[in-house]
């Protein structure tokens, strides 16, 4: 009987064991390291340069990247605002990062809303956003003239392929239940950016360990936090333990 429940409670969960590891395209590691401020900061200016004029990251604010990275009031000016607010004043150090961009402009233009990109690393994980930075290729059935490898048939432009370059598709056939199919086998590229591959990659790293700071900006604290909190647990266990001997040593 007992056997029975098991069993079918093993048959419950099993679809979203395959379902979490199976589900198309490889995704690259990404090569980051969240206590790497420099990155972060890094990462940062990238964001504001490439991304920032679509996207905002309205739950955080442009100080609070100022602090955590070690940047003065007059290198977050000079680095990450320059916009103005509706009165024509320049943005105040403490505003959140808010684009002016609204949804119904982007619908028209882009077909959809853009989405805000605060929490997209927690959603999405490092990997597949590293991956996805990655892999558009050209596609002239799509209205950008793109595609994307892990976002098939996305909406946003390729703002990266000025560094990148332009990738295309090289295509394989496969016999799957006895019908040929033309799938994907890898992306190549067919004109060169201003970057080689590998810098390429060390500034989608960068911008990536950035998305992820911003998605939960007191990972590191937390971290250091909960080692310290471990040593004092097993450093209170050894004082509780010889308390515990010293009560008990004449109960017996
Ligand atoms: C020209 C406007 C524009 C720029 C600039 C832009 N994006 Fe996008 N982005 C979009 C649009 C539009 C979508 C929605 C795509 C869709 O739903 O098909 C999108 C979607 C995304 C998504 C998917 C979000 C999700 O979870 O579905 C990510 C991640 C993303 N953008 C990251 C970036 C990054 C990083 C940059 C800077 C390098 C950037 N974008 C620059 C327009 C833009």
């Amino acid at each position: 009987m007992m056997k029975r429940k098991i069993l079918t409670l093993l048959l419950a969960v099993l679809p979203t064991f395959s379902y979490a590891a199976g589900g198309g395209v490889h995704l690259d590691s990404a090569p980051i390291d969240i206590s790497d401020m420099e990155s972060v900061k890094r990462g940062a200016n990238h964001f504001v340069d490439y991304c920032f004029s679509c996207h905002s990251a309205s739950y955080m604010r442009f100080n609070r990247i100022a602090r955590d990275t070690g940047m003065s009031d007059g290198e977050l000016r000079e680095n990450l605002i320059f916009t103005t607010n509706e009165k024509g004043e320049p943005t105040k150090l403490g505003s959140l990062m808010e684009v002016a961009m609204t949804d119904a402009y982007a619908k028209e233009a882009f077909g959809t809303a853009v989405p805000d990109l605060t929490l997209t690393a927690r959603a999405r994980g490092a990997d597949w956003l590293y991956t996805y930075l990655r892999t558009f290729y050209a596609d002239p059935y799509r209205p950008t003239g793109m595609n994307n490898l892990v976002f098939p048939d996305v909406s946003m432009p390729n703002v990266l392929s000025s560094l990148q370059g332009i990738q295309k598709a090289v295509y394989k056939t496969e016999t799957r239940q006895g019908v040929d199919v033309e799938t994907i086998d890898h992306l190549e590229l067919a004109q060169a950016g201003s970057m080689t591959t590998e810098e390429f990659d060390v500034f989608v790293a960068d911008l990536v360990n950035f998305m992820v700071y911003l998605a939960e900006p007191v990972q590191n604290e937390r971290r250091s936090l909960g080692i310290k909190v471990l040593i004092f647990l097993v450093i209170f266990f050894v004082v509780a333990y010889l308390l515990k001997k010293e009560y008990w040593k004449d109960v017996h």
